[in-house]
């Protein structure tokens, strides 16, 4: 067929129903739809609302004709904070209701390829015997995905479930961080149920035609060699929403958030000193007590830094438990500012943010080197225990405070990242954000590797 006239490669994308999930795979839309593809994404109908209400997505969007939402009713929309949530949505849930309509997606109309949610091995099933081939698409980074991808391993050989209660024990049977991991940097999903799904979904990856990584390989390139052993097909093209901003020139964000954001922060952060403040965020997920949350106000008030701090409506389980404690009323207001959404991008991109405390869920860490900010880590559970063992003993972006919480800890470690070692932590920061602006302009690893997936997926249709 004369390729000049064939119509473009149809691509059906089906995210997690979760912020971190959706926003990411959004971003990969939208450079499909700048290559020349029609994408169909697949949706909540929960999340599409949310989209229409708190973002510019939808006019965005509508410059391209080959677009489509296809809103899928009736799936669980309530909190992913737990194990028990989180398992019964991935076991239960989302297969039921996804699994017959995506088979009919597959079977009725013209799709060149299906890119899924790597942890939703449901979608390998789905595709069975159509012929339509399956793309894994993994929002995690390289890192977490081979803990993961190893829990079997440790598994066998004993390092996992542990025995005894000594965290820092060195695990060493998975390859490549056999110096450094420790138990409690292994991946914690508050249930073994959840993290044991996780493991085998994420050990049928090589059953896929490809795995798509949002990362570069200057940043995991060790770990990622790793992988090749296993899936002999990959695409790192992260990090993606610079490489979106690359290839369309744009310097503003491209916001997907299912939450509304509070903009005056941005003028907040303009009257700030240059490099003078703390970015607080726990993404979308995390949950705190309300004594984590005292014990991190203390620290904050009285680390004596400005801080810009997200507190979720549903970061403290309880409506009114996240109110400031009367004895920190003063200090909050002389150096805090608090939202309930920030726009992340643009905060981060800002001169005045010196560092970013956060759970290292990967698209924040992603944002965060690509902004040149160190990091003090406070991971919650799934990958960002592995991500923040990254940042501190690998990449040396800044400290992990791991499992602790406690005022005095909170107070010294942002001392330490934000005045001790500032300069230390900016420099490596710095040259880690050169690197991964590097990679997503031409030439770079992820540019080609992105042009390079896109001629995979129009082979698909000769
Ligand atoms: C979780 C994970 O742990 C993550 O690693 C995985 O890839 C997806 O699921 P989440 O906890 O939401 O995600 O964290 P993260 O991956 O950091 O994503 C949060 C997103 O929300 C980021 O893109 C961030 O920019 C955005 N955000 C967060 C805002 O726009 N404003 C905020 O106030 C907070």
């Amino acid at each position: 067929m004369d390729k000049i006239t064939q119509s473009p490669s149809h691509v059906l994308i089906f995210p997690f129903p979760a912020q971190g999930h959706v926003n990411s795979m959004l971003k990969l839309t939208e450079l499909l739809l700048l290559a020349g593809l029609d994408v169909t994404f697949l949706i909540s109908a929960n999340d599409h609302n949310r989209l229409s209400s708190y973002t510019t997505v939808h006019s965005r969007f509508s410059i391209y004709p080959g677009f489509k939402f296809h809103v899928i009713n009736g799936l669980y929309d309530g909190p992913m904070n737990t194990g028990q949530n989180l398992s019964l949505m991935m076991a239960d849930s989302l297969p039921k209701v996804a699994t017959p309509l995506l088979r009919n997606l597959l079977l009725d109309s013209h799709v060149t390829c299906l890119i899924a949610d790597g942890i939703m091995g449901f979608a390998l099933d789905a595709a069975q015997g159509t012929g339509v081939p399956v793309l894994f698409f993994r929002t995690i980074s390289v890192c977490a995905f081979w803990a993961y991808f190893c829990i079997p391993k440790l598994i066998e050989f004993g390092e996992l479930p542990f025995e005894g209660t000594n965290m820092d024990e060195p695990i060493l049977n998975v390859k490549g961080m056999e110096g450094f991991l420790r138990r409690r940097d292994l991946p914690n999903c508050l249930s073994n149920q959840a993290l044991q799904q996780i493991s085998s979904i994420t050990c049928r990856t090589p059953e896929a035609h490809a795995l798509i990584l949002n990362t570069f390989d200057d940043l995991e390139g060790p770990i990622l060699s790793q992988i090749q052993k296993h899936c002999s097909n990959i695409y790192t093209i992260g990090p993606l929403h610079a490489q979106l901003k690359a290839r369309t020139l744009s310097k503003s964000a491209f916001s997907n958030s299912l939450f509304q954001e509070d903009k005056t922060c941005i003028g907040w952060l303009d009257q700030q000193v240059p490099k003078s403040v703390l970015y607080v965020s726990f993404g979308s997920i995390t949950t705190l007590t309300r004594d984590q949350l005292i014990e991190f106000w203390h620290g904050l008030v009285n680390s004596g830094k400005p801080f810009l701090w997200v507190i979720r409506d549903d970061l403290v389980s309880n409506t009114g438990e996240n109110k400031v404690p009367s004895e920190l009323e003063e200090g909050t207001k002389e150096r805090g500012y608090i939202v309930g959404w920030a726009p992340q991008e643009d905060v981060l991109a800002h001169p005045s943010v010196c560092a970013f405390l956060t759970h290292n869920g990967w698209n924040s860490t992603l944002e965060s080197i690509v902004e040149g900010i160190p990091m003090v880590s406070w991971p919650f559970f799934a990958d960002q225990q592995v991500n923040s063992r990254f940042v501190e003993a690998v990449w040396k972006l800044g400290l992990d405070m791991k499992d602790t919480c406690d005022r005095k800890i909170v107070e010294k470690i942002v001392k330490e990242v934000m005045e001790v070692r500032k300069m230390e932590f900016t420099e490596s920061a710095l040259r880690m954000a050169n690197l991964a602006k590097k990679s997503v302009n031409e030439g770079g690893s992820s540019y080609s590797n992105f042009n390079r997936l896109i001629e995979d997926i129009k082979m698909m249709d000769v």
